[in-house]
């Protein structure tokens, strides 16, 4: 896609981009392309797992490492960027992790202390954040922060267990917040994107059959990662002004969907050689 400067002039920080596949990987390219300069954040852990440093490079970014369930890493790194930029324009929070999904436990033996960290990392953090950036008055009036969820924080996923949970708290931080920085015309929205092949997607037991599901099922397919950071753009863009505490479906139009041809033809095939099986017994 071409750039059309939409971004020009503004800073922010990027959360959560570990290697190519990562949403918010995209999401730095596309903002680069738009013109934006950023820091790029990860936790320290993501060090040896990922490839940030080289995305880094390639979006003349910097890299502050930071565990976004700290609030001492979050504090320091708000004080570290306003060293670099002043006041920032927007924050991205691409963070999420269910422990008890990752180990394979399942919802109805959930390990408590690992779902508390599953609440941290993928929703408390987008408030800590938020906090520490009011706290240090680190953002612009006027500012953007987006973050990412999942329709499994409306509807029951079998699969995505207590991350539906976490997506259900994400979303409602994203609606209290917003209420609250609304008065500097500060917005803050959830982009909630399909399935998409990423380190924290692929965790889930059951993916493949989500994912291929939710192509089945959207008008438009998937949405993969670089179309979420060309939306995400928009979002972080002043096009958007106002427009806030929202969860906005960049889906293929899997929300809107009950069912689509593509399922009910294989399900009629299937009750019809049911049906001249049974004839034939
Ligand atoms: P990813 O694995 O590339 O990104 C998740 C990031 O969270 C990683 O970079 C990881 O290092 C970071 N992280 C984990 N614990 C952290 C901590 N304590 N402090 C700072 N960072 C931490 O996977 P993806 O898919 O790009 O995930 C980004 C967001 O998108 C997540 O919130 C995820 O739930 C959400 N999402 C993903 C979908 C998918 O199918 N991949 C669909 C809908 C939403």
């Amino acid at each position: 896609m071409d750039h059309s400067g939409l971004l020009k002039g503004k800073k922010g920080v990027i959360f959560g981009a570990l290697n190519e596949t990562s949403l918010a990987w995209s999401i730095a390219k596309a903002a680069y392309r738009e013109g934006a300069r950023f820091v790029l954040s990860n936790a320290p852990v993501a060090k040896r797992l990922g490839t940030l440093e080289n995305l880094a490079e390639t979006v003349e970014s910097t890299v502050i490492w930071a565990d976004a369930t700290k609030s001492s890493d979050l504090e320091s790194l708000f004080n570290q960027i306003k060293d670099y930029y002043g006041q920032i324009d927007f924050i991205v929070h691409a963070i999420g992790m269910g422990v008890n999904v990752r180990k394979r436990r399942p919802y109805e033996k959930l390990n408590y202390d690992w779902y508390a960290k599953t609440l941290d990392i993928s929703a408390v953090s987008l408030h800590r954040i938020v906090q520490h950036a009011m706290d240090g008055d680190s953002m612009k009036n006027g500012g953007s922060i987006l973050t990412i969820s999942y329709i499994g924080a409306q509807r029951s996923f079998s699969h995505y267990s207590e991350m539906g949970d976490a997506k259900a708290l994400l979303e409602s931080i994203v609606r209290t917040w917003g209420a609250r920085l609304g008065e500097r015309g500060i917005r803050i929205n959830a982009i909630s994107q399909s399935p998409t092949r990423t380190t924290a997607g692929q965790g889930i037991s059951g993916f493949d059959a989500m994912f291929e599901f939710g192509d089945k099922m959207s008008p438009l397919g998937n949405a993969d990662a670089d179309s979420c950071g060309d939306y995400a753009v928009t979002l972080l863009s002043d096009l958007t002004r106002m427009v806030t505490m929202q969860t906005l479906y960049h889906d293929g139009g899997f929300s809107s969907i009950g069912i689509a041809n593509a399922m009910v033809e294989p399900m009629m095939e299937m009750l019809n050689n049911e049906q001249q099986k049974s004839d034939q017994s």
